[in-house]
């Protein structure tokens, strides 16, 4: 048995997908529930930002999840697979009338992600204030809360429409095929199956 942890919503919609024609079969959870069982494989459902906890302590064997999670916890998962697909971009952000000064030590900046905001102004050597949310981030800097941002960008909709411009990508992101290495170990001739055939169809969605 192959246990996949998948993020719920669209990525998971994809993946399964491809799953499909791995497997030959349709693969649908039914109404609410969490946990699918169908020829060797137990998909379960989790929030994005959970998928590396339940691969790294072998609840899955493996998962998918987007880059910016995995920078973000820095879990010791293998990365198998840019997967092509999920792609965004992280970038600071901040309102069209600011003047982004990358040199001012006195910066806040507002993110749900505070370990790459760390790292990537720590690259800068600026010592910043990081002001940890969990959502609407764009909002920070709109009430004067945080000078910038460092946030998901995907179509720009939601930071154009509150008046906010991109000042740099940090970096870009999509969705990734990961196992836990002692899975990966043990269960290496299955996991490289599946690796492949992800590889195959994303190439041919690619052409
Ligand atoms: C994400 C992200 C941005 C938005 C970007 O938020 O944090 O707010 O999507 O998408 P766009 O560039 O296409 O407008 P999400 O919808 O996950 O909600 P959140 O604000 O609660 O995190």
């Amino acid at each position: 048995m192959i246990k996949v942890a998948l993020p719920k919503g669209r990525i998971a919609d994809k993946t399964l997908q491809i799953f499909e024609t791995f497997i030959g079969e349709p693969l649908h959870f039914e109404d609410r529930k969490l946990i699918l069982i169908k020829d060797k494989f137990q998909f379960m459902l989790v929030r994005n930002q959970d998928v590396p906890i339940y691969v790294e302590r072998g609840a899955a064997d493996i998962g998918v999840v987007g880059l910016d999670v995995l920078e973000e916890q820095q879990n010791s998962l293998v990365r198998l697979l840019d997967l092509e697909f999920g792609k965004c971009k992280i970038a600071v952000g901040s309102p069209n009338h600011y003047k982004m000064d990358f040199s001012n030590p006195n910066l806040k900046i507002a993110t749900k992600m505070i370990n790459i905001t760390k790292r990537f102004f720590a690259q800068k050597a600026m010592s910043v204030e990081i002001i940890k949310l969990y959502g609407s981030i764009e909002l920070a800097p709109l009430v004067g809360m945080a000078d910038a941002i460092v946030d998901l960008v995907e179509t720009g909709d939601t930071m154009r429409q509150n008046n906010l411009k991109i000042d740099e990508i940090i970096m870009e992101i999509s969705a990734y095929l990961v196992a836990n290495p002692n899975s990966f170990y043990m269960q290496k001739l299955e996991i490289l199956e599946i690796q492949n055939h992800f590889k195959t169809q994303i190439k041919s969605k690619r052409s």
